[in-house]
């Protein structure tokens, strides 16, 4: 996945991209360029590295001219390299383009314009976009309707964003698939993947898969596939700046780990008729099937387990990537559930789209208003949780884990019992990071070194082994694993040697006689034992201490001082917890 940024401002706009650009680097960071138009010439620099990194090297925010875009880069088609980092142009630099997204028929366009006299130079998907609008307009077609036409032939998922030396003082974006947000302040008027690069929007409009957008200083024109004018209302952006700021942590994802208590509090504002409705749908459904990926996933199980447990409504978790093998058993009678952060992951909108042409009844939780999935579903749970800028997800998944919470209890019509008792268990986790967590310092520092961490719990605390596992490898690159404490028998137990940690959880729930166990057989291999529990034992060889709360809530408890313990010992290892590496935000490609 990557960020694309372009800005049309009534002074130099290189700068002003360059910030809203920096915000964008959560979406990719291994290589990052900008392109302006000014005086008739095409200036273009571009160079692998983060973005500050690029600028410094090649002067990015000293581009001339009131029209520029940029990009930050998560490597898909062509390694990470100079020539393949974007803008792209065509063969006569005069157009330049910034991409995010898949062009599925690239060897073949590729091929066609190469037959017809156009040179490539970099490896990339994108690198036929620019050629293509410039073969349409060699042909006579004028920027717009090159930039149209261009869009029809390319087949996959897209947003991409077009400067020429055609139009001085326009920028064209267009999308299919993939987040495009357009928005307005005091310096013009931009295009851009995400509404968060800039924070002082005043205005902004989500365009449709296959409008062209034509931003200038003085406004936006947006035109249907056939070229056509449509009138389209802008609307407030509804974010918070200061949300975005990392304030005094050093890290966002310390800053929201600290606001999960905060996010488990946002997740019981619900419309409660709406959400009754939504509940009692998903309770009546003949089958349901809850559809997501990563940490989201994990907290799709802990709901797996509430409806179940509370609402006696037997459910299926299926991860994203896998969900269009299952799409024969999907039909009208299905509810399909998805859980999604970002809204942008496109193996949930993937799985989406097979479900809705089954017919089945779409409801998604998600945290970002506007996005894609918010608007492929047909009810949307909000989270209410604010921007999460951290590629690793912290209050999300509590948020998103006391959105089960919320449906599985109001299924048997106690949503006030449900926000209450949440409330109760968010003043629990202030407690936990109110204090000094000197121990879980201590601990990763002892353990900073670790080759492999083993997470393992039962029941449904199982889902936070899963989840505490990769928050620790996806930001410390340490390897982990969590599985069902019985299932560590079956082969896991013969990489238990001395010392190796494992992490127990193990609240005294209805799993605790068996999961301790379960924890007695890697001791007894010299396993370093530690518990996280309510109550400390004499098998731990380090005690993680949770406070007491009602059986189905351990969970919520649990996770927080896990997140933590992988914060540190990333920290600890030199690692930058906010962007590790290989990884971005939001996983736009299948
Ligand atoms: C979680 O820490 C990871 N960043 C990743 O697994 C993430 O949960 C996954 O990509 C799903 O993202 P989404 O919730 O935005 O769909």
């Amino acid at each position: 996945m990557c960020g694309i940024i372009g800005l049309a401002s009534n002074k130099q706009a290189a700068p002003l991209a360059l910030r809203g650009l920096r915000n964008l680097e959560y979406r990719g960071y291994d290589s990052a360029g900008m392109a302006s138009i000014h005086e008739g010439h095409l200036w273009l620099r571009k160079d692998v590295g983060r973005i500050d990194e690029v600028n410094q090297k090649q002067g990015l925010d000293q581009l001339p001219g009131n029209i520029a875009i940029g990009h930050t880069r998560w490597a898909t088609h062509g390694g990470v390299s100079q020539k393949n980092a974007h803008p792209h142009a065509d063969c006569g630099s005069n157009i330049a383009v910034v991409h995010n997204g898949i062009i599925e028929n690239h060897q073949e366009l590729r091929k066609k314009l190469q037959d017809r006299g156009h040179i490539f130079i970099s490896e990339t998907d994108t690198e036929v976009i620019p050629h293509l609008i410039e073969q349409h307009v060699k042909e006579g077609g004028s920027l717009e309707k090159a930039v149209i036409l261009t869009s029809q032939e390319l087949k996959g998922s897209f947003a991409f964003i077009v400067l020429s030396t055609q139009e001085e003082g326009k920028i064209m974006a267009i999308k299919r698939d993939n987040p495009l947000v357009i928005g307005h302040d005091a310096n013009g008027t931009f295009a851009t993947s995400d509404i968060l690069s800039m924070p002082q929007c005043d205005r902004v409009l989500f365009p449709e898969d296959d409008e062209l957008v034509i931003l200038s200083a003085k406004g936006i024109t947006m035109l249907d596939s056939r070229g056509k004018k449509i009138d389209r209302e802008m609307i407030s952006p509804g974010i918070e700046q200061q949300e975005y700021d990392r304030g005094n942590y050093q890290h966002f994802m310390l800053k929201e780990i600290m606001e999960e208590p905060q996010a488990v509090r946002a997740a019981t504002i619900q419309d409660k008729k709406l959400f009754t409705q939504l509940a009692m749908d998903i309770l009546r459904a003949r089958q349901v099937v809850i559809t997501a990926c990563g940490s989201s996933r994990y907290a799709a199980l802990v709901g797996r387990y509430l409806f179940s447990e509370v609402a006696k409504k037997f459910c299926e978790v299926v991860m994203s990537s896998e969900f269009q093998y299952f799409s024969d058993s999907i039909d009208s009678n299905t509810m399909v559930l998805t859980v999604s952060q970002s809204g942008e992951t496109a193996d949930v909108t993937e799985g989406v789209k097979r479900a809705r042409a089954n017919n089945a009844q779409v409801i998604s939780i998600i945290n970002r208003v506007g996005s894609i999935l918010s608007r492929m579903s047909d009810e949307v749970i909000y989270l209410n949780c604010g921007p999460e800028i951290a590629v690793a997800a912290t209050k999300s998944l509590v948020s998103q884990i006391s959105v089960f919470y919320m449906l599985a209890y109001t299924m048997v019509n106690q949503f006030d019992e449900a926000a209450n008792r949440l409330k109760d268990v968010s003043q629990e986790l202030e407690t936990i990071l109110s204090h000094n967590n000197s121990s879980l310092e201590g601990l990763a520092e002892r353990f900073k070194d670790s080759l492999d961490f083993y997470y393992i719990a039962r029941g449904i605390n199982f889902p936070v082994a899963s989840e505490a596992a990769l928050k620790l490898k996806e930001i410390s690159y340490i390897h982990a694993e969590g599985l069902p404490a019985g299932e560590l028998k079956h082969g896991t137990l013969a990489l238990i040697e001395q010392g190796t940690p494992v992490v127990v959880i193990c609240p005294h729930d209805y799993t605790f006689d068996e999961t301790m166990s379960n924890a007695m057989e890697a001791k007894s291999r010299g396993a370093f034992i530690i518990g996280v529990s309510d109550e400390n034992n004499e098998l731990y060889d380090h005690w993680i201490q949770i406070p007491k709360v009602d059986n189905l809530f351990y969970p919520l408890v649990s996770i927080v001082p896990l997140h933590l313990l992988a914060y540190y010992l990333a920290v600890k290892r030199g690692k930058n917890p906010d962007r590790p590496r290989n990884l971005a935000k939001s996983v736009t490609v299948k």
